[in-house]
């Protein structure tokens, strides 16, 4: 007896959309095919005029995160709730490594306070330095199931910043270990002299931000990081990829045939920097990278259609106007006084990413369903190394599907998200395309609306990469 069969829907991949039904059993797929050869089942959804994808996964998020003097509204349970109304049934999140943190000690305390979760999560290992001892430990918690490392090339003022020679240490271990390393790609030297420089000259208000993060910041860290990378042999993903040049410079390196990926977020899409123009409210879209032109967005849409961004994460951070504006300080007629340098970095939208590439995706005619599953899912899976247990609708499969309907509009608000914010960026945007039910490993966890999962229902994703995602052609 199957726990679950889905009639009706079109199930999508990368590959195509084919019109069949779906069985699901002990929170797999178990079989696919027409609804008369697929046996009994304890529920049947018809899910006629329904798409079927395979769960999205967020592979970027930054929750629990002591970072700037802020935590975040969100634990990894209100997360994975706001997840699961966007569709989302895995997520990923880095390990808080500090100066003299053991990596392994980091994977085991960021395992305890995911696991309130309600979906299935991975881990990432964030690295801010490469003496001998953390070098050895990269092959550990490789073995541990978190064979991704993250590298922040700027953030030296946090003090989690990994300068060149860290670097290329911690991208010979990645290719040791047969590792991903993750890049936070923005010039340190252009940021910080910026900030320094800026602050003499009193341009610290909310337009200056990009002014002082500009496109070439994050181009030339990303060409550094190729380079090095393209020395070393080792894989490179490029996180919230922002621009045309950004991007040019590591799809040049693609075109030779180096591991190398790209990633872009919503907000990179959909967001501008004319944001920064209101007085009011433009410190709530400080980010970093900042918002670029819209014509910079063209670009990044350009670049998931010809493959050269692999993903799309939601770099999700969701500070509330209090935690965001903490810091600032204000006139004698209580007038807040802009300082960029004094706010937080980080937007929220783990729940809105799979509605803006729908709506702003495939309704507006970019790009195919296929693109958004591919995007969102299939490709997360295989660059992070677990798939085909995610990623992909088939027999075998954990059983984590999305359904969307292409018809359905939503116009965002702060009351139709499920994050602890009382604002959102999206706010007033109408989005056609919007997922209406939720089913993580056969259970179905949104549906009407409502929250069905648990907490602690999630489980730890031990994830290995394939080799192939890995390999330097040349090395
Ligand atoms: O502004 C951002 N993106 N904040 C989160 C940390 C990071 O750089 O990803
Ligand atoms: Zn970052
Ligand atoms: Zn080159
Ligand atoms: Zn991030």
């Amino acid at each position: 007896m199957n726990d679950l069969v889905i009639t009706n829907g079109m199930v999508v991949s990368p590959y195509g959309t084919l019109r069949t039904d779906v069985a699901i059993k002990d929170g797999k797929i178990s079989a696919m095919g027409d609804r008369s050869q697929l046996g009994e089942a304890k529920r049947t959804i018809d899910a006629a005029g329904k798409y079927l994808l395979p769960g999205v996964i967020d592979a970027h998020m930054h929750i629990e995160a002591p970072f700037q003097g802020c935590i975040g509204a969100n634990d990894f349970y209100t997360q994975s709730v706001a997840a699961a109304f966007g569709g989302v049934t895995s997520f990923m999140d880095f390990t808080n490594t500090f100066k003299g943190t053991s990596l392994v000690e980091a994977v085991r305390q960021r395992k305890e306070e995911m696991s309130k979760s309600a979906i299935d999560y991975g881990i990432h290992v964030k690295i801010v330095e490469a003496p001998e001892s953390i070098l050895d430990e990269i092959g550990k918690v490789a073995e541990l199931g978190c064979p991704s490392l993250k590298l922040f090339m700027t953030y030296k003022k946090e003090g989690v910043m990994a300068d060149d020679e860290t670097m290329v240490k911690v991208f010979q271990k990645a290719k040791e270990h047969n590792a991903l390393t993750m890049i936070h790609a923005e010039n340190n030297a252009i940021a910080e002299t910026n900030i320094e420089q800026f602050s003499r000259q009193g341009k610290l208000g909310w337009t200056d931000f990009p002014l002082s993060k500009p496109v070439l910041c994050e181009a030339e860290a990303v060409s550094r990081a190729v380079h090095l990378s393209k020395y070393v042999g080792n894989a490179v993903l490029i996180v919230h990829t922002t621009n045309g040049e950004a991007l040019e410079n590591a799809s040049r390196a693609q075109r030779e045939g180096h591991p190398v990926y790209v990633e872009t977020c919503p907000q990179y899409l959909m967001l501008s920097d004319e944001l920064y123009n209101d007085p009011e409210l433009g410190y709530l879209a400080i980010c970093s990278p900042p918002l670029r032109t819209a014509e910079e967005a063209e670009k990044l849409w350009d670049g998931i259609r010809n493959g050269s961004i692999t993903v799309t994460g939601s770099d999700d951070c969701a500070y509330s106007k209090e935690e965001k504006s903490m810091f600032l300080q204000k006139d004698a007629d209580d007038a807040v006084i802009p300082d960029f340098t004094k706010v937080v970095n980080g937007v929220a939208g783990i729940e809105t990413r799979l509605p803006i590439l729908l709506s702003e995706g495939v309704s507006k005619g970019r790009i195919s369903i296929n693109k958004v599953c591919e995007i969102t899912s299939t490709n997360v899976a295989k660059l992070f190394g677990c798939f085909p247990q995610k990623g992909i609708i088939a027999p075998g499969s954990d059983a984590d599907i999305v359904l969307v309907d292409m018809d359905k509009e939503v116009t965002i608000s702060p009351e139709v998200l499920h994050n602890n914010l009382d604002y959102s960026l999206y706010e007033g945007l109408v989005v056609k395309g919007y997922p209406v039910m939720t089913i993580a490993k056969g259970k179905v966890i949104v549906e009407d609306g409502m929250f069905r999962g648990s907490r602690g229902d999630g489980q730890f994703l031990h994830r290995s990469i394939d080799p192939a995602i890995t390999a330097a052609y040349n090395k």
